[in-house]
């Protein structure tokens, strides 16, 4: 039975979207086109097919969902009450809900399986963000700053600059997995295995897997919440100064999360706490790698930082899409939606819209509004950990360029093969200078 019910949630959720996505690409519809654009990874592919979409803004109508690229609309539909981030069958009572809902009875825990707050809204979703959001305020975080840049300086001390060294495995996913397991409590024993999970549960954003593919993250999200209900055994038994902890007071104390909802927040929080901004450091460093005007700016201004990273967030977002469903008929930026529809908003888009960023496909870190992109999304889903991934891209990158501010990147560099993360695989590089 188990089996089955996998094989229900593959066919639902992959096997029919894609398809059905991938036949209507051969149709012309610009969302199957964006959907097998989306399959390399390369930022390249997706480009002509985002101008695209954006003759035809505010919304694409396409045979399955409307598509939007355009700052204003996703901005409105991430704020839209109506728009939920849930997807499920308009009918509850077809045919198809009961047979969804019998496959899901025992899925594992995911980012986009409830009660994941990435798939709550409101009145859980307000109660599960405010546990854990005070952790994670701008206050909060400036005083992990110092931390930070600790583990930035002590992970470079570890790579001999002369020879080439990939930099997503030494740097980029080293820093942001340390930081988020040090404010959960996670032991330095377990870092090894949560960044394995992490990686191996990534795709399960993705729409379109491989039946292959999608029984590996689903053994992956197990795996993780098997590991994360004993660590959380043990922050019972010896509680310790991190979030988990506090966590597992508040529900002592009966004010807060039932054991489900506790796992869930958790897992989400640390796998969004690394998953993420391993892409953000690698993606700033190719950028800024091939930059050297930019480069020599940062080296003179260091005031400009902080503003190199929103641009970096604008021009390479680490999550390219997100999607909402109307629970109601409403209205998105002008245009009416019937209940039941399904919409997808391109981050990495809205970040290119002309009439708000100026000769968009340019990289300026000196850009006055690079702050406007909305990589992080919006509205109540607006991503909880953005101050502390805005700190560590400002301490990782800085850290790297300041003690080598020419890093040459190698021909091997490798695109992760997910849809909705982007980044990179691998990020070879000489970090010093050629000696003659
Ligand atoms: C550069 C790094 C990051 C990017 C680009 C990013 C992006 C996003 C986006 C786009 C969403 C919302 C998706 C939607 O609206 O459907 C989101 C939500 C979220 N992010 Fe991040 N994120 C990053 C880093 C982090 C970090 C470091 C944490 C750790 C605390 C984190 C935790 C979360 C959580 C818990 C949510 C769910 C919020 C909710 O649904 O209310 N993220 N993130």
């Amino acid at each position: 039975m188990p089996l089955a019910r996998a094989a229900v949630r593959w066919s639902v959720g992959h096997a029919l979207p894609r398809t059905m996505l991938r036949r209507s690409a051969k149709q012309g519809d610009l969302h199957g086109r964006m959907f097998v654009a989306t399959q390399s990874g390369d930022r390249a592919a997706l480009e002509p097919v985002m101008d695209e979409l954006r003759a035809h803004a505010p919304f694409y109508r396409g045979k399955f969902a409307s598509v939007t690229v355009d700052h204003a609309a996703v901005r409105a539909l991430l704020s839209n009450p109506d728009a939920g981030a849930r997807f499920l069958p308009a009918d509850r009572e077809s045919s198809l809900a009961r047979l969804l809902s019998w496959a899901m009875e025992d899925a594992p825990l995911g980012p986009l399986t409830p009660p994941s707050l990435l798939v709550t809204e409101p009145p859980d979703h307000t109660r599960y963000r405010k546990l854990v959001s005070r952790v994670f305020s701008a206050r909060a975080v400036e005083k992990l700053r110092g931390r930070t840049q600790q583990i930035a300086t002590e992970l470079l001390d570890q790579i001999d600059p002369r020879s080439p060294v990939d930099l997503v495995a030494t740097y980029c996913s080293l820093l942001p997995v340390t930081m988020i397991a040090e404010i959960l409590g996670v032991p330095e024993r377990d870092r090894e295995k949560v960044l394995r999970l992490g990686a191996a549960a990534a795709p399960s954003l993705d729409l379109g897997l491989s039946w292959t593919k999608f029984r590996h993250v689903e053994s992956a999200l197990r795996e993780f919440d098997q590991w994360l209900g004993h660590h959380l055994d043990g922050l019972r038994r010896q509680p310790g100064d991190d979030l988990l902890s506090q966590l597992l007071a508040a529900q002592e104390d009966g004010v807060s999360l039932t054991d489900v909802e506790l796992r869930s927040t958790a897992g989400l929080v640390l796998a969004a706490g690394f998953e993420t901004t391993v892409n953000l450091l690698g993606n700033g460093i190719a950028l800024l790698a091939s930059s050297p005007e930019q480069r020599r700016l940062l080296a003179e201004r260091e005031d400009l930082w902080p503003n190199a990273v929103e641009e970096v967030l604008r021009v390479d977002p680490p999550v390219l899409l997100t999607g909402r469903m109307t629970r109601a008929d409403t209205e998105v930026a002008g245009v009416p939606m019937r209940r039941g529809s399904v919409m997808v908003a391109l981050l990495a888009g809205a970040n290119r819209d002309p009439q708000v960023f100026p000769e968009p496909d340019t990289f300026d870190i000196t850009r006055q509004n690079a702050r406007e992109h909305l990589s992080f999304s919006a509205g109540r889903h607006f991503c909880l950990g953005a101050a502390l991934a805005r700190m560590e891209g400002e301490v990782g990158l800085r850290t790297l360029f300041e003690r080598y501010p020419e890093p040459r990147v190698h021909n091997g560099a490798v695109r992760r093969s997910t849809r909705i993360l982007r980044g990179y695989e691998r990020l070879p590089v000489t970090l010093s200078p050629l000696t003659l």
